[in-house]
């Protein structure tokens, strides 16, 4: 069921020019996908919510656009060249390829679907009466599960911890996790699995050197923190964001733009000074948190989940994750990564990058939270949070994307009754002053019921028609699209009216 709905999200995305295959003409690309006239709107829209409520709403957090190319040393002293790597696994049968970790976290939500389901089961069952709680402490089956689940889940942490590949495929053996495709057990040993892609730099063989594709963009902001901290005369603790491309030779392409080969990160470096760092992380979590939940999808959609392994520069870490139609997922991580970064660079640059700090005479190396958020992964959680079909009155059905109006592509329709009498040139009068402060949108062709769907369908938040009347008194029907309710508006208040429900201000007033 909920796989259905992913599927039509995914062509929802392609037919109204949200997300096309890359290179569709040659039957695509694995793990790469472009944005089309609807998606690059959206994606923009995500991407100026986190930059204004990083770089506008703190006094101490500046921006950055570094390269994407960079010395191929940085990523040797950052862990990359040796340590960023996934345990692949293959079926024989079908010859597919897999990451053993993910086999086993979605074993492990097997589990969690299990209980769920007879929790539901339950509360169906019982009505009003029903004692979640004691449910859950006392019901058979689900202790079971969920006994099942914890000891999945304590020998999965020891044998990450451990780096233990053969413990890793024991594990998918026990568990008897089969391969989707084949349905057989028939899997080749774990091995480890360079992301990171490789290419050349340089135009003659003797020459040209091995550099690679950044595959996150937090070393750009540290090696250029000092270049910052000096010319932007900024005192510890203070932070850089930066959006920008990266690239991963991901293994298992699944999932649309969930998992992609070259995507796009949004991230924020905060420079602290050492001994205060998980001080700040909880006070990150709680800030990121609240930026996600500001958009209205409701706080149970959202949840912590702490890393089992901590990554190689990390002294704490955690995701949070969003209710995807697959499940709960990681968007974004928040990392303690402590002075590790900064010490690394200072140790293969042979150069002090040490800040000092005026209030303390102290020279020191600065740790850092980091706050890492996929573009794109927000993009897909804010797509199937908003696609909903519905069942109107009268039989007719509608899909509707419920985006936040902040988020949405196009902010007003701009619809002419008919296209003749006068009406076209009015409502193009009426675009001609509005297009200045949003975006607006001008459609003639089709019943007016036609394209309120298909405003509808790309999530336009307001609509408003131009008749015969509007020649005359000067105003227009305003038409929501989640309530579908119509008013009447005099065009002269029109914008006053939306500016402030449209706006990307709107959101960043509920976290100041
Ligand atoms: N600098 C830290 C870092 O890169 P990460 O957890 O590997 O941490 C951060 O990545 C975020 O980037 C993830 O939470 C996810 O939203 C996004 N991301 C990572 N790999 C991705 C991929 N292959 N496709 C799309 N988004 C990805």
């Amino acid at each position: 069921m909920a796989e259905d709905v992913f599927k039509k999200i995914v062509s929802h995305c392609k037919e109204y020019g949200f997300v096309f295959p890359s290179s569709d003409i040659y039957d695509g690309l694995g793990a790469v996908y472009d944005y089309g006239q609807n998606g690059v709107e959206l994606k923009n829209n995500i991407k100026q919510y986190w930059w204004q409520a990083m770089v506008l709403l703190h006094d101490n957090i500046v921006g950055l656009d570094s390269a994407v190319f960079m010395h191929p040393t940085i990523w040797k002293a950052s862990g990359h060249v040796d340590a960023f790597n996934d345990p692949l696994i293959d079926n024989r049968d079908s010859k597919k390829r897999y990451r053993a970790d993910v086999l086993i976290e979605d074993q492990m939500a097997k589990y969690d679907e299990k209980i769920q389901k007879e929790v539901t089961k339950a509360r169906k069952r019982f009505g009003e009466n029903f004692d979640e709680e004691m449910f859950r402490q006392t019901n058979p089956r689900l202790l079971d599960n969920a006994r099942k689940r914890d000891e999945l889940h304590a020998r999965f942490k020891a044998a990450l911890e451990a780096n233990d590949l053969d413990e890793i495929k024991q594990i998918i053996l026990d568990e008897g996790i089969v391969c989707p495709i084949s349905g057989t057990r028939n899997w080749t040993d774990v091995r480890q699995f360079n992301l990171m892609f490789k290419t050349e730099v340089g135009s003659t063989a003797e020459g040209a050197s091995t550099i690679y594709l950044r595959p996150e963009t937090a070393q750009g902001i540290f090696v250029n923190y000092l270049n910052v901290q000096k010319t932007g005369r900024m005192k510890v603790p203070f932070g850089i964001a930066q959006i920008g491309k990266a690239f991963r030779n991901e293994i298992v392409a699944r999932q649309f733009i969930f998992r992609m080969r070259e995507f796009e990160q949004m991230e924020m470096q905060y420079f602290v000074r050492p001994g205060t760092e998980l001080q700040w992380f909880q006070s990150w979590k709680e800030q990121r948190m609240a930026w996600h939940q500001a958009l209205g999808f409701g706080a149970e959609n959202y949840r912590f989940h702490d890393h089992d392994k901590l990554a190689h520069y990390a002294n704490a870490a955690t995701d949070i994750e969003f209710q995807m139609p697959f499940g709960f997922k990681e968007v974004e991580g928040i990392h303690s990564r402590t002075d590790f970064d900064l010490s690394q660079h200072e140790k293969f640059s042979g150069k002090s990058i040490k800040y000092f700090d005026p209030e303390t005479n102290e020279s020191y190396t600065p740790y850092v939270i980091e706050t890492s958020i996929g573009v794109d992964r927000m993009f897909l959680s804010v797509m199937c949070h908003a696609y909903q079909e519905e069942q109107l009155e009268g039989g007719d059905t509608r899909v509707v994307l419920r985006l936040p109006a902040a988020l949405a592509p196009t902010k007003l329709a701009i619809l002419p009754l008919v296209r003749k009498d006068g009406l076209p040139e009015k409502a193009k009068e009426i675009l001609n002053d509005l297009k200045f402060h949003f975006n607006c949108k001008y459609e003639e062709k089709d019943t007016i019921g036609k394209r309120y769907r298909r405003q509808d369908a790309v999530g336009t938040p307001y609509c408003i028609t131009v008749d015969h009347d509007t020649l005359t008194d000067n105003s227009v029907t305003l038409r929501d699209r989640d309530t579908m309710e119509q008013q009447r508006v005099p065009i002269s208040e029109l914008r006053a009216l939306l500016e402030d429900k449209v706006s990307i201000t709107s959101l960043l007033k509920k976290l100041a």
